[in-house]
């Protein structure tokens, strides 16, 4: 069996296997990592080929304090200790500018590095068991959807992975806001559980907003994974549609004998012979939680097309969005 119930012997063997340059996937409040060694680079490059990531996109590398921050990051900006002191442990992770030994392996060739202090148990019993940074990106294949459960990691991974620590389901659900305090300006790589007007009201100051689509993102500098266009996304193809159209849509796609599968948010339409819903909670965060979850479910049921009801676009669901866009082509 590669997953154990995440008890003290089971994180203290994991920890181990970390020490030899082993891969091991753990919980974190946001979702599953999956963990090395970060400053041993041939561990680190493990990572990459169990996920089949390219090579210079960037992983984060988990600390068990904030202190921790010093032994990685070149200098300590004091919006980082603000945030980190604020927000940590938490689904919160920070770019920096990484100190010269920080092997380049980690950062994708990068001069800055990613941080962050996970708010989960197993998470931080196991840094603190095995005393260094694990750098840990979401453990899946790559541009497919995160796991947020101990079984999700076994099937994306498999034989890759060197050992699973099961720690239950993920909290929040969908993957940690990334800040970036690397250059002049504070900017927001990808949206999370913790939102701009939260890390807004910290700073004291607006946060430049970096997605594909901005004027801010230069394609060929777009090196972060969560900022390709395809990414989180279930293999059966899926169209984000708005509530309104959804009876036209389903029903067009029923003529043509189609098997649908739908994640509904407040739209009335009922299963038959050729349709499969899922009703997602109607506030931000239960459905977060439940997203990933949820696509994996209709994605392992062989339809022909996941179709998802676009959910409300306010503040809130920024980072539900996001993935959302990114799972799923626009109609
Ligand atoms: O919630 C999370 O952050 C999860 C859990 C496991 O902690 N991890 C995660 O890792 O989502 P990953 O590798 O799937 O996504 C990390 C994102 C990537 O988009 C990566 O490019 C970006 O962080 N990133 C890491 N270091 C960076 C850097 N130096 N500059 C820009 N982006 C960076
Ligand atoms: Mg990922």
């Amino acid at each position: 069996m590669k997953t154990i119930f995440a008890d003290d012997a089971a994180i203290d063997h994991a920890a181990n296997l970390l020490r030899q340059g082993r891969l091991v996937a753990f919980p974190t409040e946001t979702v599953y990592g999956l963990g090395a060694d970060a400053s041993n680079p041939d561990a680190v490059r493990r990572i990459f080929l169990a996920k089949g990531r390219p090579a210079d996109h960037p992983l984060i590398v988990h600390i068990s304090s904030v202190d921790s921050l010093n032994d990685w990051a070149l200098t300590v900006p004091d919006a980082a200790q603000l945030l980190a002191a604020r927000f940590w442990p938490g689904p919160l992770a920070l770019i920096l500018n990484k100190k010269p030994e920080v092997p380049l392996a980690v950062t994708g060739g990068q001069n800055t590095i990613g941080l962050r202090m996970p708010d989960h148990p197993v998470a931080l019993r196991l840094l603190r068991a095995f005393g260094g940074g694990i750098a840990a990106p979401s453990a899946n294949r790559f541009c497919r959807i995160s796991p947020t459960q101990a079984s999700h990691v076994e099937e994306e991974l498999g034989e890759a992975v060197d050992l699973i620590l099961d720690g239950g389901a993920c909290q929040v659900g969908v993957e940690s806001t990334i800040v970036d305090l690397s250059g002049n300006q504070p900017k927001l790589l990808r949206p999370g559980h913790i939102t701009r007007l939260d890390i807004e009201a910290v700073l004291q100051t607006e946060l430049v907003i970096i997605s594909p689509r901005s004027e801010h993102a230069n394609p060929l500098e777009i090196r972060a994974p969560g900022m390709i266009a395809v990414h989180y996304a279930p293999v059966t193809p899926a169209l984000l549609c708005p509530t309104d159209r959804l009876p036209e849509i389903m029903q067009e796609l029923a003529l043509r004998n189609k098997k649908i599968g739908l994640l509904a948010y407040l739209s009335k339409q009922v299963e038959n012979r050729l349709t499969r819903i899922i009703r997602m909670p109607e506030q931000a965060d239960e459905y977060a939680q439940t997203l990933y979850k949820s696509l994996r479910q209709l994605d392992s049921l062989h339809l022909d097309i996941i179709l998802v009801e676009q959910p409300p676009e306010t503040e809130a669901w920024r980072a539900i969005n996001d993935r959302l866009c990114k799972a799923t082509s626009v109609y």
